[in-house]
């Protein structure tokens, strides 16, 4: 019997975690969303289990956070198994570099400070948030859903000068968890940043032929980056092998703190 509370549970790649793990039904899972109701219909439409329950909270409002730890409290006397990170922002400025947005710098710092308020900052007040619950669990896991273009290695690689915003703040998720490990490690909680690979869940939202072609001098880095790269991936597949990393990673076995690829190797396309 394990509980999980997973942000961003909307769509993407966390609808198809809360999918995969309601699957079994000793499993409780806690999706926190900004549109309860909405969300709520669609897992009832497209998944319809009883071991799902639906939060209302914004990752990056602390109170709300709060409010939702105190609920699954209640649900599952005061403990938790696994809290994971996946809500994220990746706005259409990751299709650009540096030489574009400094155009407006107005524009670029707002832009850094709201992946960093969502992708950094909200990570941070989550994992606080649940802590207290995740200390008297068994699993003891916290897991930061990070990219492959957090890795400064992979962006020397192939000079891919796109993302700035997004990656810059996924570095400082990945940092964050270390951070975290250092508190928590000796306490048997194991934190964690992993990377899902590239997957198709219409992340950029690219509806433009201009966009489409800054998408595609993205995709050529990321064939540059790694000659393999053949497209993005399922989101099944993702997370079946996300999932898998996470039941296996433990402190003992070498993984507190760190980031990875969900396949435990480079490249991460
Ligand atoms: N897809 C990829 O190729 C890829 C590659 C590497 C890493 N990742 C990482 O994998 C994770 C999931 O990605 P995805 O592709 O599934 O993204 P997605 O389809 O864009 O979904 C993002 C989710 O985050 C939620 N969200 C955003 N801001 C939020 C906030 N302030 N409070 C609560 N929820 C918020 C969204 O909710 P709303 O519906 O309310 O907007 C949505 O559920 C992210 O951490 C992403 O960085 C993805």
């Amino acid at each position: 019997m394990s509980s999980w509370v997973i942000t961003g549970v909307s769509r993407g790649l966390g609808f198809e975690l809360v999918r995969q793990l309601s699957e079994d039904p000793s499993n409780t899972i806690f999706g926190l969303v900004r549109d309860k109701a909405a969300v709520e219909s669609k897992v009832a439409v497209e998944i319809g289990r009883k071991n799902i329950h639906i939060i209302q909270a914004d990752t990056t409002d602390p109170i709300a956070l709060e409010k939702a730890a105190q609920y699954v409290a209640e649900k599952t006397n005061g403990t938790l198994d696994y809290v994971m990170a996946n809500a994220a922002l990746q706005a259409k400025t990751a299709l650009v570099g540096f030489d574009t947005l400094s155009r407006d710098p107005k524009g670029l710092e707002e832009d850094l400070i709201e992946h960093f308020r969502v992708n950094t900052i909200g990570p941070v007040h989550l994992f606080n948030a649940f802590m207290p619950l995740i200390l008297k669990g068994h699993a003891k896991k916290v897991i930061a859903i990070s990219s492959g273009m957090s890795d400064p290695e992979m962006t020397l690689k192939a000079d891919i000068y796109q993302a700035t915003s997004y990656a810059m703040s996924k570095s400082a998720l990945n940092m964050a968890i270390a951070k975290f490990s250092a508190l928590y490690r000796e306490k048997g909680v194991l934190c964690m940043a992993i990377c899902p690979g590239a997957v198709d869940t219409g992340i950029l939202d690219i509806q433009t032929e201009a966009d489409g072609q800054l998408a595609m001098a993205m995709f050529a880095k990321f064939k540059q980056y790694s000659p393999t790269f053949e497209g993005l991936g399922s989101a099944e597949d993702s997370i079946k092998s996300v999932l898998a990393l996470v039941n296996k990673a433990s402190v003992d076995g070498g993984y507190a703190g760190v980031f990875l690829s969900h396949t435990e190797s480079k490249p991460y396309l």
